[in-house]
């Protein structure tokens, strides 16, 4: 019985003898795509080969592609566990033509490797074809003898291909693979097929890439022709390996075997259990995605990829409850998981150690609010009435406070037959503004390429000289106006185009000695294409064909590359001091300095900080002999090189060493000798999200320059505190607590003067009838804002009594009148409310303070009006 390791070996070998080129899985994560959020299928590294864009050499590939179908137009989230054959995860085997081959050439290389090659009997497959495509159906009947009652049309939904809102799509021929009579639910064939799920399974699609989806500029969505029909096929790995093996379920071929092995350990459970079967198949989709999807630099987030992997995490982690594992446990699965990924994706396996960490941190995460949230849900579930649905709002506390996704709260919901409020949780998601999600970020942007797929067919891929030149004649090839910039080509250049974090170079252009016009920057749009960037000047004399000398600003250029090398060291010093798991999330090098973000899932501490910056500069004083040395990809992943996260490379890759401390692929321009660099300085570290670091610096005199700053306001520090720099802290520490205990010491005596004060500023009683008393103070120049605070003091002293405080100034009174709560001889609101129409007051309160101001001019009068109301009331 054939292994799943076997088939994907037997499908490019296959495909390879039949003139396709064996192409690498892209990454999970589309290459500049924004219209997708993950990998969903084989043909979307190939988009612009189908759409003409792109010009490749070989028109046939053949791939093995890694797939997440959890997010976007293609989403299978909510089937997995349920159904036999849907995951978030899986492998997909295709091969391709772009512009070569067509509909009968993809028939019949399927069918005979399905047949001959795989030696499934005919008797066991139908196919389907699209209501319109007669052409189709006549080949797989007159061409592979496929009779007509096992063919099938079927329409728009099910056989028409579209990669997403846009893109290449057509229509496509479906075959299909009978598992027998036993799964058969009595309906119709026809039915049977349309529902994909029972009896027979959908086993490759062959789509016959005829247009293209595209966004007018108006806005609208249209269809065009492709410039040549082409062909993407997709097998799914885990479907046909089911179908070889003789299995119903994906889930009990050899692929997923190591996975639920592990999980029955860590249970103690038995997948044939029924109790416990779907949650083990879920657990084992979700372990898949979910290390693919990290060791391909998704990291557990609150938005977009990162938060449809969390949505996976947890929910994984909840089918972990239902197992009674209550331990972090989920990252112990990552190793059955390489055993049958690892071969076929080195580079996701070379990522373990990151993958452990980030799992580890997310199950201590959500661990620490699961229970709370579970229990939750399980009182609210017990207090519904029947067919009574679940609160929104309750949804919403569990996702807000919780960390349960929706889709979990849903999950736990569907088992126990339970509807959700929807509307109330969207309400209340969009109360909290949170509702926006990444998928916005994933709009379709316009798309402007066009421009230099043409310059690169016209003129092939322009030469980088760059690593040994910084001046060069260069024939000028084609130039054009974006609008803002002109951008021009050369058949060589020796301007570094930013990519792998590199700034591009700036500097001139020269004809015969005279300026012509300043690169302000260069980039590479296109793999291939370098186009060099320029203020919009007048172009009318410059000739194509001609040479022209090419400056990169040196200064910039060597400063770039000192820090280049800097985040280099840098990067192998934090592996060096925090561990393996450390992986590049991002970088940025320029002139001026270097950032480089990294996968760790704590704040570095101080000592660490300090061992990584000492172990760099030490690299740097060692003065470690850079070099760099073309070799194919497998040389260099056995030397140790570290690439970046799902980056490509191609089958030649440049390895950059320093020295035996640090070897990485790496394509921009260093420095020759480690102590070019001179000096490392690390001037921040901050977390940049969840589970990732960032590290900011500075390097040779930008470095100095920054010491010599803090130098200078020591050096200004020490002559004011006349101190020398080893005694400088002691002295500040020292002066810093003696300012606590003097501010201490006022505040006592000011306290103490204030209440002299206060016992003096209360001495001018009168009493009234009904033996009132009633205090007034005339605090001159007072400020109204320190009535209240005033008045305390006199509650604090005096509980019997009535105070009337005031002030004036020039035409207005302010005032207030208090006494203690617990005082019902008096109620100051009502007496203020019949007595400040005198002076035009306007003031309020409660019964025991009221405070108000009004016109100064009959203050005495206002004050008798006062003591008589005060008695009479
Ligand atoms: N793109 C098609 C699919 O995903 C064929 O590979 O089904």
């Amino acid at each position: 019985m054939l292994t799943g390791h076997e088939i994907r070996s037997k499908f490019t070998e296959y495909f390879e003898s039949n003139s396709h080129q064996k192409l690498e899985s892209s990454s999970l994560i589309p290459n500049n795509d924004p219209t997708l959020m993950f990998a969903n299928a084989g043909m979307n590294q190939f988009k612009d080969n189908f759409t003409g864009k792109a010009n490749p050499k070989n028109k046939r590939a053949v791939t093995i592609q890694k797939c997440v179908r959890a997010g976007g137009k293609h989403n299978d989230l909510e089937n997995v566990g349920l159904t036999a054959r849907h995951h978030t995860f899986f492998e997909m085997l295709g091969n391709f033509s772009f512009g070569d081959y067509f509909k009968a050439k993809a028939i019949s290389l399927a069918w005979n490797f399905l047949t001959n090659e795989l030696k499934i009997p005919k008797e066991k497959l139908y196919v389907t074809v699209h209501e319109t495509d007669q052409e189709a159906r006549d080949i797989w009947n007159k061409q592979e003898g496929v009779p007509l009652d096992r063919i099938f049309y079927m329409g728009d939904k099910d056989n028409f291909w579209e990669m997403g809102e846009l893109g290449p799509c057509g229509p496509c021929s479906e075959i299909f693979y009978d598992h027998g009579e036993q799964y058969s639910d009595g309906s119709d064939i026809s039915e049977c097929i349309l529902n994909d799920e029972g009896r027979y399974v959908e086993i490759w699609n062959l789509v016959f890439m005829q247009f293209e989806k595209y966004k007018d500029s108006d806005g609208t969505i249209k269809r065009r022709n492709l410039p040549k029909p082409s062909i993407d096929t997709g097998a799914g790995l885990e479907r046909l390996l089911a179908c070889i093996q003789g299995v119903y379920w994906n889930y009990d071929t050899d692929l997923f075997a190591p996975i639920i092995s592990k999980v029955e350990e860590l249970s103690s459970k038995k997948y044939d259990d029924k109790n416990y079967t779907s949650s083990m198949r879920i657990i084992s989709d979700h372990i898949r995605a979910a290390v693919m999807l990290i060791t391909d630099g998704v990291i557990p987030s609150n938005e977009g990829r990162g938060y449809v992997l969390r949505r996976i995490i947890r929910r994984a982690i909840r089918q972990f409850e239902e197992l009674g594992i209550n331990q972090v446990s989920f990252y112990k699965l990552i190793p059955s998981v390489f055993e049958k990924l690892g071969e076929e994706y080195a580079q996701n396996k070379s990522n373990i150690a990151l993958a452990e960490k980030l799992l580890k941190l997310e199950e201590e995460k959500f661990r620490k609010t699961l229970k709370t949230g579970l229990d939750l849900i399980h009182k609210e579930i017990s207090n519904l009435s029947p067919n009574e649905s679940l609160s929104g709002n309750v949804a919403f506390k569990l996702y807000d406070t919780y960390g349960f996704p929706l889709d979990l709260t849903q999950i736990i919901l569907q088992e126990k037959n339970i509807l959700l409020n929807e509307e109330e949780f969207i309400e209340a998601m969009e109360k909290q503004k949170t509702a926006s999600r990444a998928s916005s970020k994933f709009s379709a942007k316009s798309d402007n390429l066009q421009d230099f797929y043409t310059i690169k067919e016209k003129y092939g891929e322009s030469k980088f000289e760059g690593h040994s030149e910084l001046t060069l004649g260069s024939q000028l090839l084609d130039f054009f106006d974006s609008g803002d910039h002109t951008i021009l080509f050369f058949d060589k250049t020796p301007f570094y185009p930013e990519g792998g974090g590199q700034a591009g170079d700036s500097g001139k252009m020269k004809l015969n000695g005279q300026d012509i016009t300043k690169i302000i920057d260069t980039q590479k749009p296109v793999d291939g294409v370098i186009a060099h960037i320029s203020e919009n000047f007048d172009t009318s004399h410059l000739e194509k064909g001609k040479e022209y000398q090419l400056i990169v600003d040196k200064t910039k250029r060597e400063m770039t590359a000192k820090n280049h090398s800097a985040t280099h060291l840098l990067q192998a010093a934090l592996i060096e001091v925090l561990g393996k798991h450390v992986k590049q999330a991002g970088s940025s090098v320029s002139p001026d300095g270097l950032r480089f973000d990294f996968t760790h899932p704590e704040a570095l501490k101080k000592d660490q900080l300090n061992e990584v910056e000492t172990i760099v500069n030490n690299k740097i004083f060692e003065g470690l002999t850079v070099t760099d040395k073309i070799m194919n990809k497998d040389e260099a992943t056995k030397k140790g090189a570290m690439a970046l996260f799902g980056e490509k490379y191609g089958a030649e890759v440049r390895v950059l060493e320093m020295g035996e401390f640090s070897i990485e692929l790496c394509g921009g321009t260093h420095v020759k000798d480690t102590s070019n660099i001179g000096l490392f300085k690390i001037t921040l570290e901050t977390s940049l999200s969840s589970g990732v670091r960032r590290i900011e610096g500075l390097t040779s005199l930008n470095a100095l320059n920054f010491l010599n700053k803090r130098s200078r306001t020591l050096g200004d520090i020490e002559l004011n505190l006349s101190t020398g720099s080893e005694k400088v802290l002691t002295k500040i520490i020292s002066l810093q607590s003696d300012l606590k205990d003097k501010l201490k010491e006022i505040k006592n005596l000011k306290d103490k003067i204030q209440s002299q004060q206060a016992k003096s500023l209360f001495d001018n009683k009168t009493i009234l009838a009904n033996n009132i008393g009633l205090v007034t103070v005339n605090l001159e120049n007072g400020n109204p804002k320190d009535f209240r605070s005033i008045s305390d003091k006199f509650i604090d002293q005096n509980k019997d009594d009535i105070l009337f405080l005031y002030a004036v100034d020039s035409n207005k009174i302010s005032y207030l009148l208090r006494t203690d709560k617990k005082n019902k001889n008096i109620n100051c609101s009502q007496v203020l409310k019949l007595s400040q129409d005198i002076i035009n007051g306007r003031g309020g309160g409660r019964p025991d303070m009221v405070q108000g101001s009004g016109e100064a001019e009959k203050k005495e009068e206002f004050i008798q009006v006062l003591k008589s109301n005060i008695e009479k009331l």
